[in-house]
């Protein structure tokens, strides 16, 4: 395994460590809100300052970008960026709900070069390359090879936090149902993209992502053959926080049910989000 993929495996587990002792006694956490529907716990700061820790020690010179601590070195111009999420799906964690996971990717010269995510309710470890491919612990990852919608299973998330696009959303969903198999929402975006990279998920789409949510999880569907953009099929998905993922055929089919229900708020983040 390459060095600062080995060194994101030591931090993504210690995190994990960290989560799985918390989890015992949830009732003993603090708790507090950042703002409607956003709880953050100590958990979440512990686990990233242990993460910060062990990439510091090994790449001082390294610039993060971490969802509780912010933005650490110049991160526009940085060779090497550290985009990490501490505790991916806490809203599950403080209801004992067994589905988060811990995220982190490095982006080499603006490129998404490594990525893991560890969930540690069951010890699955997703790592990925850039042209290394993307592993579920030592097992190689490919995505779903299904072309019939009809037979496909669909992830998404729910906007619960802002609810500009919840009209849209809601059209989106509605027009998806009677294609598919079946909708999951089962909670930590981080892991719903290495789903779709293992193949459980055909396909995926949310709005109102963090680049934390994303980074790791886009690199690992990439790296298994899927293709991964934003409502129009762009590759700015990071910056606009809107994502379709999943096989290329699913990918495709997905970009077209979704593209007429693009309400004008969307669109100009869109447009935003490619002038950064
Ligand atoms: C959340 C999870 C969730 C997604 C939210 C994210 P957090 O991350 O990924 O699945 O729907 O938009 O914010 O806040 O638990 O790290
Ligand atoms: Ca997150
Ligand atoms: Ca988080």
């Amino acid at each position: 395994m390459h060095p600062m993929l080995n060194i994101a495996v030591k931090a993504a587990r210690r995190a994990g460590d960290i989560i799985n002792q918390a989890s015992r006694n949830l009732d003993l956490l603090n708790v507090s809100r950042k703002s409607h529907s956003d709880f953050v716990s100590e958990v979440d700061g512990a686990a990233e300052e242990a993460i910060i820790r062990i990439l510091r020690d090994s790449y001082p010179d390294h610039a993060i970008l971490a969802e509780e601590s912010g933005v650490r070195g110049n991160i526009e111009n940085a060779e090497y960026l550290w985009i990490i999420d501490p505790l991916d799906g806490t809203t599950n964690f403080l209801h004992g709900f067994p589905q988060y996971s811990v995220s982190i990717a490095l982006k080499h010269k603006g490129v998404l070069n490594k990525a893991v995510v560890y969930n540690p309710n069951n010890n699955e470890l997703f790592t990925a390359s850039r042209g290394g491919g993307a592993y579920l612990n030592n097992q190689r990852l490919r995505v779903s090879k299904r072309i019939r919608l009809e037979d496909c299973l669909i992830g998404t998330g729910i906007p619960f936090r802002d609810l500009t696009h919840v009209e849209a959303y809601l059209k989106i969903f509605k027009d998806v149902i009677p294609r598919v198999a079946g909708i999951r929402r089962p909670g930590s975006a981080a892991l719903d993209l290495c789903y779709v990279a293992a193949s459980r998920y055909d396909g995926f789409w949310e709005i109102g992502l963090a680049p934390w949510d994303m980074a790791a999880g886009c690199l690992m569907i990439q790296e298994a053959g899927g293709l991964v953009g934003d409502l129009e099929g762009n590759d700015t998905f990071l910056e606009s926080g809107q994502i379709i993922a999943g096989n290329p055929k699913v990918f495709s089919q997905l970009l077209q049910i979704i593209r007429p229900h693009l309400s004008q708020a969307l669109i100009e983040n869109h447009r935003a989000a490619q002038k950064r």
